[in-house]
């Protein structure tokens, strides 16, 4: 039995938040956040629009675009680091309510900016050992509740948003996920943290950004060469890098190191900032909305976030290309 990505869906809340909303109230400007992180634009979430209400929407596309209905789906996994509540109730369970599905296992991932590549494994090997047939995984983030809006260095950054994909069981070989790898590093975990309650601070997210992006540049780049070796690929074989979308410069630098053109690059932190576990699977729908993503082609998943940790996949799109 293989596992195959099936259906893709996101969901993108309305408000668009500029970069002058930032140079208006506090001592930063258009120019820098353009040149320093390729961000032009963000999207906020309404005020009770929380984490699980933007999952479930992502979710009800891509269970559609799956041809099922919620009670095909025997799990859920979400990652995200702006839960609906403080470790429980997850908010995979609280997607399932939203959904209208009882008795299912949910769950929820902490994996920061790595989270959906982590819920892909975890469904995978749900799915491969023949446990669950059809897993939901949901990567969504409100946040922008998690910035404290008198640190220029970190709140243009982020924005919000939902994707969620379908993962199922197969016994097509051509529509199996190629290989997953996942991996962290705890040593490194004051480079990019929240605080927990008990510690005496705020629950903004911190970041030692410099620091972070050499370790983002190099770890992004070694995670793809070795996962390509390992599976006798090169980048000519990958029809889509999608790469966590934090930062314009490290795409940039991590494409260049690889040799992935244009063409094959995904790049969507220009109008979305980075919204950590949602940003791969938006990206993702990005390319399936506007037809670019075709059944069959083969996608390069490549992700890095808090704890440290990061992870990477090969897969081919096993759902319908979209009619245009
Ligand atoms: O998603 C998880 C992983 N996240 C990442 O991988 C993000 C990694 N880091 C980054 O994207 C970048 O490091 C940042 C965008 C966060 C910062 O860019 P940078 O080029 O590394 O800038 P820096 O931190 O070295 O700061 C340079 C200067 C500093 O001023 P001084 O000390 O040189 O006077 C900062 O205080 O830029 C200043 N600065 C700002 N200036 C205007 C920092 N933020 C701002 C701002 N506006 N918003």
């Amino acid at each position: 039995m293989y596992a195959s990505l099936i259906s893709i869906g996101a969901y993108v809340p309305n408000e668009i938040r500029t970069n002058q909303w930032f140079a208006d109230r506090m001592d930063t400007t258009d120019e820098w956040i353009t040149k320093r992180t390729g961000i032009s634009t963000r999207r906020i979430s309404k005020k009770d629009e929380l984490a699980s209400d933007m999952g479930a929407e992502a979710s009800r596309l891509a269970i559609s675009r799956a041809n099922m209905t919620i009670d095909d789906i025997d799990m859920i996994i979400c990652a995200t680091i702006s839960p609906d509540y403080y470790c429980m109730p997850s908010t995979a369970c609280v997607i399932a309510d939203k959904l209208g599905r009882k008795n299912i296992m949910a769950m929820d991932i902490s994996a920061a900016c790595t989270g959906f590549v982590y819920a892909l494994s975890v469904a995978r090997a749900f799915i491969e050992s023949g446990t669950k047939q059809n897993v939901l995984i949901v990567g969504s983030e409100k946040a922008t509740q998690l910035m404290d809006y008198d640190d220029r260095t970190i709140c243009p950054l982020f924005g919000d948003g939902a994707g969620a994909a379908v993962i199922s069981a197969t016994d097509d070989k051509t529509d199996a996920i190629v290989d997953i790898n996942c991996s962290s590093d705890g040593g490194l975990q004051e480079l990019l943290l929240t605080p927990g309650i008990g510690s005496g601070e705020k629950q903004y997210m911190q970041m030692k950004g410099n620091e972070t992006f050499k370790v983002a540049v190099r770890t992004l780049t070694n995670d793809v060469k070795m996962i390509l070796a390992k599976n006798n690929l090169t980048t000519k074989d990958i029809d889509h890098f999608v790469p966590h979308q934090a930062n314009y410069r490290i795409l940039k630098a991590v494409g260049e190191n690889l040799g992935f053109d244009d063409s094959q690059k995904v790049i969507t932190v220009h109008k979305y900032g980075n919204t950590s576990s949602a940003s791969i699977p938006m990206a993702i729908n990005d390319i399936y909305e506007s037809g670019r993503l075709k059944q069959g082609d083969t996608l390069l998943l490549d992700a890095f976030g808090g704890g440290l940790t990061w992870g990477s996949a090969v897969l081919n799109f096993a759902g319908k290309t979209i009619d245009k």
